[in-house]
Protein backbone atom coordinates (compact mmCIF):
# COMPACT_ATOMS: atom_id res chain seq x y z
CA UNK A 1 0.00 0.00 0.00
CA UNK A 2 1.27 3.44 -0.69
CA UNK A 3 0.84 4.64 3.00
CA UNK A 4 3.34 2.46 4.34
CA UNK A 5 6.17 4.57 3.30
CA UNK A 6 4.34 7.64 4.12
CA UNK A 7 5.47 9.49 8.03
CA UNK A 8 2.46 11.60 8.11
CA UNK A 9 -1.01 9.65 8.38
CA UNK A 10 -3.18 9.70 5.39
CA UNK A 11 -5.82 12.01 6.08
CA UNK A 12 -8.93 14.44 4.73
CA UNK A 13 -8.08 18.15 3.81
CA UNK A 14 -11.19 20.43 4.78
CA UNK A 15 -8.98 23.96 4.02
CA UNK A 16 -7.74 24.35 0.86
CA UNK A 17 -8.39 26.96 -1.90
CA UNK A 18 -7.64 26.25 -5.29
CA UNK A 19 -6.20 29.39 -6.07
CA UNK A 20 -3.85 29.10 -3.64
CA UNK A 21 -2.33 25.72 -4.98
CA UNK A 22 -1.49 27.66 -8.24
CA UNK A 23 2.45 27.17 -8.21
CA UNK A 24 4.97 29.41 -10.02
CA UNK A 25 6.13 27.10 -12.93
CA UNK A 26 2.11 26.53 -13.63
CA UNK A 27 1.96 30.71 -13.37
CA UNK A 28 4.51 30.81 -16.24
CA UNK A 29 3.06 27.99 -17.97
CA UNK A 30 -0.35 29.60 -18.10
CA UNK A 31 0.60 32.83 -19.01
CA UNK A 32 2.78 31.64 -21.73
CA UNK A 33 -0.60 29.50 -23.12
CA UNK A 34 -3.01 32.16 -22.82
CA UNK A 35 -0.59 35.06 -23.73
CA UNK A 36 -1.16 36.90 -20.29
CA UNK A 37 2.10 39.55 -19.81
CA UNK A 38 3.19 38.75 -16.46
CA UNK A 39 4.07 42.03 -14.24
CA UNK A 40 7.06 39.71 -13.13
CA UNK A 41 11.02 40.33 -14.51
CA UNK A 42 11.08 36.15 -14.26
CA UNK A 43 10.21 33.14 -12.29
CA UNK A 44 12.76 34.26 -9.88
CA UNK A 45 11.58 37.97 -9.47
CA UNK A 46 7.77 36.25 -8.44
CA UNK A 47 9.57 33.60 -5.72
CA UNK A 48 10.98 36.92 -4.34
CA UNK A 49 7.73 37.77 -3.80
CA UNK A 50 6.80 34.93 -1.36
CA UNK A 51 7.26 37.30 1.57
CA UNK A 52 3.88 38.51 3.45
CA UNK A 53 3.76 40.96 6.22
CA UNK A 54 -0.10 39.64 6.68
CA UNK A 55 -3.47 38.76 5.47
CA UNK A 56 -3.60 41.44 2.53
CA UNK A 57 -0.37 41.42 1.73
CA UNK A 58 -0.80 37.73 0.64
CA UNK A 59 -3.93 38.24 -0.69
CA UNK A 60 -2.99 41.12 -3.34
CA UNK A 61 -0.18 38.56 -4.88
CA UNK A 62 -2.72 35.75 -4.87
CA UNK A 63 -5.47 37.96 -7.06
CA UNK A 64 -2.83 39.47 -9.12
CA UNK A 65 -1.44 35.75 -10.27
CA UNK A 66 -4.99 34.64 -11.10
CA UNK A 67 -4.98 36.68 -14.29
CA UNK A 68 -3.79 33.82 -15.99
CA UNK A 69 -6.80 31.37 -15.16
CA UNK A 70 -8.50 32.03 -18.48
CA UNK A 71 -10.13 28.72 -19.89
CA UNK A 72 -11.59 25.71 -18.48
CA UNK A 73 -8.75 23.51 -19.15
CA UNK A 74 -6.76 26.27 -16.69
CA UNK A 75 -9.42 25.02 -13.87
CA UNK A 76 -8.83 21.53 -14.83
CA UNK A 77 -5.25 21.85 -14.98
CA UNK A 78 -4.80 23.51 -12.06
CA UNK A 79 -7.07 21.56 -9.69
CA UNK A 80 -5.51 17.97 -11.19
CA UNK A 81 -1.94 19.36 -10.32
CA UNK A 82 -3.09 20.01 -6.72
CA UNK A 83 -4.82 16.62 -6.77
CA UNK A 84 -1.92 14.79 -7.88
CA UNK A 85 0.36 16.47 -4.62
CA UNK A 86 -1.97 15.93 -2.18
CA UNK A 87 -2.82 12.54 -3.03
CA UNK A 88 0.71 11.72 -2.94
CA UNK A 89 1.09 13.53 0.12
CA UNK A 90 -1.59 10.48 1.63
CA UNK A 91 -4.82 13.10 0.87
CA UNK A 92 -7.65 10.73 0.39
CA UNK A 93 -10.43 13.12 0.49
CA UNK A 94 -10.70 16.87 0.01
CA UNK A 95 -13.22 19.68 0.47
CA UNK A 96 -12.14 22.26 -2.21
CA UNK A 97 -12.70 26.06 -1.77
CA UNK A 98 -12.77 27.92 -5.05
CA UNK A 99 -13.14 32.21 -5.25
CA UNK A 100 -15.99 32.55 -7.79
CA UNK A 101 -16.02 36.57 -7.52
CA UNK A 102 -12.31 36.89 -8.04
CA UNK A 103 -12.66 35.25 -11.41
CA UNK A 104 -15.94 36.67 -12.05
CA UNK A 105 -14.79 40.10 -11.70
CA UNK A 106 -11.51 39.74 -14.54
CA UNK A 107 -14.64 38.77 -17.06
CA UNK A 108 -13.89 35.02 -16.61
CA UNK A 109 -17.46 33.45 -16.42
CA UNK A 110 -19.06 30.59 -13.87
CA UNK A 111 -19.84 28.31 -16.23
CA UNK A 112 -16.00 28.04 -17.46
CA UNK A 113 -14.60 27.71 -13.67
CA UNK A 114 -17.28 24.97 -12.59
CA UNK A 115 -16.49 23.30 -15.80
CA UNK A 116 -12.74 22.89 -15.15
CA UNK A 117 -13.18 22.28 -11.54
CA UNK A 118 -16.09 19.87 -12.18
CA UNK A 119 -14.17 17.57 -14.84
CA UNK A 120 -10.87 17.49 -12.90
CA UNK A 121 -13.17 16.68 -9.89
CA UNK A 122 -14.72 14.34 -11.93
CA UNK A 123 -11.57 12.26 -12.93
CA UNK A 124 -10.00 12.25 -9.42
CA UNK A 125 -11.72 9.15 -8.32
CA UNK A 126 -10.32 6.85 -10.78
CA UNK A 127 -6.82 8.92 -11.24
CA UNK A 128 -5.61 9.72 -7.35
CA UNK A 129 -8.23 7.48 -5.50
CA UNK A 130 -9.08 10.84 -3.92
CA UNK A 131 -13.20 12.25 -3.15
CA UNK A 132 -13.74 15.75 -3.45
CA UNK A 133 -16.47 18.56 -2.25
CA UNK A 134 -16.12 21.54 -4.10
CA UNK A 135 -17.28 24.63 -1.96
CA UNK A 136 -17.89 28.37 -3.18
CA UNK A 137 -16.76 30.97 -1.06
CA UNK A 138 -17.67 34.59 -0.84
CA UNK A 139 -14.88 37.48 -0.43
CA UNK A 140 -16.24 39.40 2.67
CA UNK A 141 -13.97 42.32 1.73
CA UNK A 142 -17.26 42.81 -1.14
CA UNK A 143 -20.49 43.00 -1.09
CA UNK A 144 -23.61 40.67 0.64
CA UNK A 145 -25.73 41.62 -2.48
CA UNK A 146 -23.28 40.60 -4.93
CA UNK A 147 -22.62 37.26 -3.14
CA UNK A 148 -26.25 36.57 -3.11
CA UNK A 149 -26.45 37.12 -6.53
CA UNK A 150 -23.36 34.41 -6.99
CA UNK A 151 -25.33 32.08 -5.11
CA UNK A 152 -28.20 32.27 -7.01
CA UNK A 153 -26.27 31.92 -10.28
CA UNK A 154 -24.77 29.19 -8.66
CA UNK A 155 -27.62 27.06 -7.41
CA UNK A 156 -29.62 28.18 -10.83
CA UNK A 157 -26.82 26.60 -12.78
CA UNK A 158 -26.35 23.06 -10.60
CA UNK A 159 -22.35 24.31 -10.51
CA UNK A 160 -22.33 20.78 -8.38
CA UNK A 161 -21.26 22.42 -4.89
CA UNK A 162 -21.81 20.98 -1.76
CA UNK A 163 -21.27 24.05 0.24
CA UNK A 164 -20.23 27.52 1.23
CA UNK A 165 -17.79 29.54 2.63
CA UNK A 166 -16.17 33.00 3.26
CA UNK A 167 -12.59 34.14 2.97
CA UNK A 168 -10.39 36.91 2.13
CA UNK A 169 -9.52 40.60 4.20
CA UNK A 170 -11.30 39.19 7.42
CA UNK A 171 -10.93 42.43 9.59
CA UNK A 172 -13.90 45.28 9.80
CA UNK A 173 -15.47 42.48 7.70
CA UNK A 174 -17.71 40.57 10.16
CA UNK A 175 -19.65 37.43 9.34
CA UNK A 176 -23.05 39.20 9.93
CA UNK A 177 -23.03 41.19 6.76
CA UNK A 178 -23.47 38.15 5.00
CA UNK A 179 -26.59 36.15 7.01
CA UNK A 180 -28.87 36.76 3.95
CA UNK A 181 -26.59 34.60 2.08
CA UNK A 182 -25.84 31.56 4.43
CA UNK A 183 -29.89 31.28 4.82
CA UNK A 184 -30.06 31.36 1.14
CA UNK A 185 -27.37 28.77 0.97
CA UNK A 186 -29.21 26.27 4.36
CA UNK A 187 -32.35 26.36 2.26
CA UNK A 188 -30.97 24.81 -0.72
CA UNK A 189 -29.32 22.18 1.65
CA UNK A 190 -25.66 23.60 1.49
CA UNK A 191 -23.23 22.54 3.96
CA UNK A 192 -21.27 26.17 5.38
CA UNK A 193 -18.21 26.79 6.65
CA UNK A 194 -16.18 30.43 7.62
CA UNK A 195 -12.95 32.11 8.12
CA UNK A 196 -13.28 33.50 11.32
CA UNK A 197 -10.32 34.30 14.04
CA UNK A 198 -7.57 34.29 11.65
CA UNK A 199 -6.67 37.37 11.73
CA UNK A 200 -10.00 38.94 13.10
CA UNK A 201 -11.23 38.93 16.58
CA UNK A 202 -12.80 35.70 18.51
CA UNK A 203 -16.00 37.13 18.55
CA UNK A 204 -16.14 36.40 14.94
CA UNK A 205 -16.36 33.07 15.61
CA UNK A 206 -19.13 33.16 17.81
CA UNK A 207 -20.79 35.37 15.46
CA UNK A 208 -20.11 32.92 12.40
CA UNK A 209 -21.50 30.19 14.42
CA UNK A 210 -24.77 32.04 15.96
CA UNK A 211 -25.49 34.04 12.73
CA UNK A 212 -24.26 31.84 9.59
CA UNK A 213 -24.80 28.47 11.28
CA UNK A 214 -21.47 27.15 10.12
CA UNK A 215 -20.39 23.71 10.82
CA UNK A 216 -16.74 24.31 10.69
CA UNK A 217 -14.66 27.24 11.73
CA UNK A 218 -11.67 27.46 9.17
CA UNK A 219 -8.88 29.12 11.17
CA UNK A 220 -10.17 30.04 14.57
CA UNK A 221 -7.28 30.22 15.78
CA UNK A 222 -7.98 33.24 17.66
CA UNK A 223 -10.88 31.77 19.47
CA UNK A 224 -7.54 30.66 22.08
CA UNK A 225 -8.09 34.42 23.11
CA UNK A 226 -11.73 33.88 24.91
CA UNK A 227 -11.93 31.16 27.33
CA UNK A 228 -15.50 30.80 27.48
CA UNK A 229 -15.57 30.10 23.52
CA UNK A 230 -12.77 27.61 23.67
CA UNK A 231 -15.20 25.57 26.04
CA UNK A 232 -18.45 25.91 23.90
CA UNK A 233 -16.02 24.88 20.59
CA UNK A 234 -15.31 21.88 22.80
CA UNK A 235 -18.13 21.30 24.30
CA UNK A 236 -20.18 21.22 21.10
CA UNK A 237 -17.26 19.55 19.37
CA UNK A 238 -16.75 22.19 16.53
CA UNK A 239 -13.91 21.51 14.13
CA UNK A 240 -11.36 24.04 13.65
CA UNK A 241 -9.61 23.95 10.33
CA UNK A 242 -5.80 25.32 11.36
CA UNK A 243 -3.45 25.99 8.85
CA UNK A 244 0.08 26.01 10.48
CA UNK A 245 2.50 27.25 7.87
CA UNK A 246 0.08 30.05 6.50
CA UNK A 247 -0.57 31.03 10.15
CA UNK A 248 3.66 31.39 10.39
CA UNK A 249 3.75 32.79 6.79
CA UNK A 250 0.88 35.76 7.37
CA UNK A 251 2.33 36.28 10.65
CA UNK A 252 -0.94 35.08 12.39
CA UNK A 253 1.80 33.65 14.97
CA UNK A 254 5.20 34.85 15.37
CA UNK A 255 6.86 31.04 15.06
CA UNK A 256 5.44 27.63 14.59
CA UNK A 257 6.96 26.98 18.52
CA UNK A 258 3.90 29.89 19.20
CA UNK A 259 1.48 28.29 17.63
CA UNK A 260 -1.94 28.01 19.98
CA UNK A 261 -2.76 24.64 18.66
CA UNK A 262 -1.36 22.15 21.12
CA UNK A 263 -3.22 24.93 23.91
CA UNK A 264 -6.42 24.31 21.21
CA UNK A 265 -5.69 20.32 21.50
CA UNK A 266 -5.50 20.71 25.79
CA UNK A 267 -8.59 22.65 25.77
CA UNK A 268 -10.33 19.65 23.68
CA UNK A 269 -11.21 21.62 20.76
CA UNK A 270 -11.72 18.90 17.33
CA UNK A 271 -8.71 20.76 15.81
CA UNK A 272 -7.30 19.42 12.22
CA UNK A 273 -4.13 19.95 9.61
CA UNK A 274 -4.99 21.96 6.22
CA UNK A 275 -2.30 23.87 4.44
CA UNK A 276 -4.51 26.67 3.06
CA UNK A 277 -2.70 28.17 0.02
CA UNK A 278 0.34 25.49 -0.15
CA UNK A 279 1.97 27.36 -3.27
CA UNK A 280 2.29 30.40 -1.27
CA UNK A 281 3.31 28.66 2.27
CA UNK A 282 5.73 26.77 1.62
CA UNK A 283 4.08 23.34 1.88
CA UNK A 284 1.31 20.96 1.77
CA UNK A 285 -0.81 19.15 3.90
CA UNK A 286 1.83 16.60 4.89
CA UNK A 287 4.46 19.63 4.79
CA UNK A 288 1.85 20.66 7.44
CA UNK A 289 1.74 17.63 9.98
CA UNK A 290 5.55 17.13 9.79
CA UNK A 291 6.49 20.86 10.92
CA UNK A 292 4.11 20.46 14.15
CA UNK A 293 6.31 17.25 14.37
CA UNK A 294 9.20 18.42 14.32
CA UNK A 295 8.22 21.37 16.55
CA UNK A 296 6.51 19.70 19.04
CA UNK A 297 7.94 16.45 18.84
CA UNK A 298 4.74 14.84 18.04
CA UNK A 299 4.98 10.82 17.18
CA UNK A 300 2.69 8.78 15.09
CA UNK A 301 -0.40 8.84 17.70
CA UNK A 302 -0.68 12.39 18.02
CA UNK A 303 -1.18 13.05 14.12
CA UNK A 304 -3.17 9.98 14.08
CA UNK A 305 -5.76 11.92 16.36
CA UNK A 306 -5.25 15.25 14.41
CA UNK A 307 -5.83 12.86 10.90
CA UNK A 308 -9.09 11.43 12.71
CA UNK A 309 -10.52 14.54 13.35
CA UNK A 310 -10.10 15.38 9.63
CA UNK A 311 -12.02 12.31 8.70
CA UNK A 312 -15.28 12.54 10.78
CA UNK A 313 -15.26 16.60 10.09
CA UNK A 314 -14.53 16.54 6.64
CA UNK A 315 -17.95 16.46 4.10
CA UNK A 316 -16.77 12.94 2.63
CA UNK A 317 -19.79 10.33 2.81
CA UNK A 318 -20.22 8.01 6.23
CA UNK A 319 -18.61 5.42 3.54
CA UNK A 320 -15.71 7.67 2.83
CA UNK A 321 -15.25 8.74 6.46
CA UNK A 322 -14.92 4.79 7.62
CA UNK A 323 -12.74 3.71 5.27
CA UNK A 324 -10.37 6.80 5.75
CA UNK A 325 -10.71 6.26 9.88
CA UNK A 326 -9.86 2.56 8.92
CA UNK A 327 -6.93 3.39 6.93
CA UNK A 328 -5.20 6.01 9.99
CA UNK A 329 -6.06 3.22 11.85
CA UNK A 330 -3.82 1.09 10.10
CA UNK A 331 -1.25 3.66 9.32
CA UNK A 332 -0.83 4.47 13.37
CA UNK A 333 -0.17 0.55 13.77
CA UNK A 334 2.56 0.26 11.57
CA UNK A 335 3.70 3.51 12.26
CA UNK A 336 4.13 2.83 15.98
CA UNK A 337 5.68 -1.18 15.11
CA UNK A 338 8.50 0.36 12.93
N1 LIG B 1 -8.18 33.35 0.64
C1 LIG B 1 -7.17 32.51 0.36
N2 LIG B 1 -6.47 32.25 1.48
C2 LIG B 1 -7.05 32.95 2.48
C3 LIG B 1 -6.81 33.08 3.88
N3 LIG B 1 -5.80 32.48 4.48
N4 LIG B 1 -7.62 33.89 4.58
C4 LIG B 1 -8.63 34.52 3.99
N5 LIG B 1 -8.90 34.43 2.70
C5 LIG B 1 -8.13 33.64 1.94
ZN1 LIG C 1 -8.17 29.95 3.87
Amino acid sequence: MSTDRHDTPPCAELHVHVEGTLEPDLIYALAERNAVALPYRDIDDLRRRYEFEDLSSFLDLYYANMAVLQTADDFADLATAYFARAAAGGVRHVDLFFDPQAHLVRGVALATVVEGLGRAIDEAAERFDLTVGLIACFLRDRSPEEALAVLRDLLSMDAGIIGVGLDSAERGNPPALFEEVFALAAANGLRRVAHAGEEGPAAYVAEALDVLGIERVDHGIRSIEDPRLLARLAAEGVALTVCPLSNVRLRAVATMADHPLPQLIAAGVRVTVNSDDPAYFGGYVDDNYRALADVFGWGPAELAALARHSATASFASPEGRQRLLDEIDEWERRAVGV
